[in-house]
């Protein structure tokens, strides 16, 4: 008998509601790529800093901030950017003000303001935004791995980035400077208005008996800046991370940095800090982290984790989506059986690495800060 194709059996209405609906979602879906794209665009042309000005964020027009931007290429497309202004006011990164032309005429220019989530692009005084970390995920290496993502159902055992570079990420950005310098700025940029939210909320988790804190996987080292600024306890900073990123962090009172491989040990504190670490290892990595924490702390002491958190339901919220497009992220660059996981998975992965205690404290929307006490 011959095989019918689904299609045949089943004759699809094209005209009813849900069937339109249903078009439109899958060409949305379909051409997603050009967000991110979009958004990497107004990074590399600085348009988030140009309509920022110093703070007046007055509406301008693409002609206007390409004569910030670009003033030494007057062939520069002004509907192009237009274009893509537009599309990322669709997604709440600017707003768009419709200015009538002059003296009755019909024509309408558009003008652009940053919205809250625009002004995260701007840069402060510190030279940080969230600007690095776009750029640091659409990076050449990084992209040339997305194409890939299905090899990772197909064989998890190498990673769609190892398949397409030849190696894992972070032995990649090591031995390239330009990508561990993004790299770090990118961390410091999403970090440092985190600590800042985590710190002015009340947390208060480095008080107390904390004298000497460890940061694992701590990059430059602003999470411990910022800590040992506000609890005046710690008398010691101990920045660990790999050789090549110590050795690029800059010099911060109170801190040492100390390179070396969390895999192999871990130097001991009253408290150990790990942030955005847990989640780029698969579950045997993670155990053999913690355990090495659980040696270089004394009874009592805290392992303070803060990571990505995954709501035990899917749904279509901002939170729920920005958590699970990490997951993939994880699963793309770094490991294939890597993840963002649940409460629970967390709660057993102490658990198995030795950790008695285990508590939950919930501030940001993205991050979850977890503490597991020796
Ligand atoms: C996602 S980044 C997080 C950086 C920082 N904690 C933050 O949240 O801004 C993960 C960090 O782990 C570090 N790392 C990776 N492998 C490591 C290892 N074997 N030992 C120590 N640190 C490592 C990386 O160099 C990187 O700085």
């Amino acid at each position: 008998m011959p095989l019918s194709l689904p299609m045949d059996i089943v004759v699809v209405d094209e005209t009813s509601e849900s069937r339109n609906r249903a078009r439109l979602a899958i060409l949305e879906l379909a051409n997603m790529i050009s967000v991110p794209m979009s958004l990497n665009a107004v990074v590399r042309l600085n348009v988030a800093d140009a309509i920022w000005s110093a703070g007046s964020n007055a509406p301008l027009s693409a002609s206007q901030i390409l004569s910030k931007v670009l003033p030494d290429k007057p062939y520069a497309d002004a509907d192009n950017l237009q274009r893509i202004l537009r599309t990322l006011t669709s997604y709440g990164v600017f707003d768009e003000h419709l200015v009538s032309g002059s003296s009755g005429s019909a024509t309408v220019e558009r003008k652009y303001s940053l919205t809250e989530i625009g002004k995260t692009l701007v840069t402060d005084a510190d030279g940080l935004s969230y600007g690095a970390y776009v750029l640091q995920h659409h990076q050449e290496a990084l992209m040339k791995a997305w194409p890939l993502v299905h090899s990772a159902v197909v064989d998890p055992t190498t990673e769609p980035f190892v398949r397409a570079n030849g190696e894992p990420a972070y032995a990649f950005y090591g031995k390239n400077d330009e990508m561990n310098g993004l790299m770090q700025k990118a961390m410091a940029g999403v970090s440092v208005p985190f600590m800042r939210a985590v710190l002015g909320g009340g947390y208060d988790g480095f008080g107390g008996r904390v004298q000497r804190l460890v940061d694992v996987g701590g990059s430059a080292g602003d999470c411990l800046r910022m800590i040992l600024r506000q609890f005046k306890n710690i008398k010691e900073g101990i920045n660990f991370d790999l050789p090549e990123v110590v050795a690029k962090a800059p010099p911060i009172s109170g801190v040492t940095h100390v390179g070396g491989d969390m895999f192999k040990s871990i130097p001991s504190g009253d408290a150990i800090f790990m942030k955005w670490v847990l989640t780029t290892w698969t579950d045997d990595e993670c155990k053999l982290i913690m355990k090495n924490c659980l040696k270089a702390l004394p009874v009592g002491g805290k392992l303070i984790v803060c990571e990505p958190m995954l709501p035990d339901h899917s749904d279509d919220s901002h939170r729920t989506r920005a958590l699970l497009e990490g997951d993939i992220f994880v699963m793309t660059i770094y490991r294939a059986k890597g993840k963002h996981r649940t409460e629970d998975e967390y709660r057993q992965l102490g658990h198995s690495s030795g950790f008695p205690h285990f508590r939950a404290v919930h501030i940001d929307y993205f991050y979850s800060i977890l503490e597991f006490q020796k």
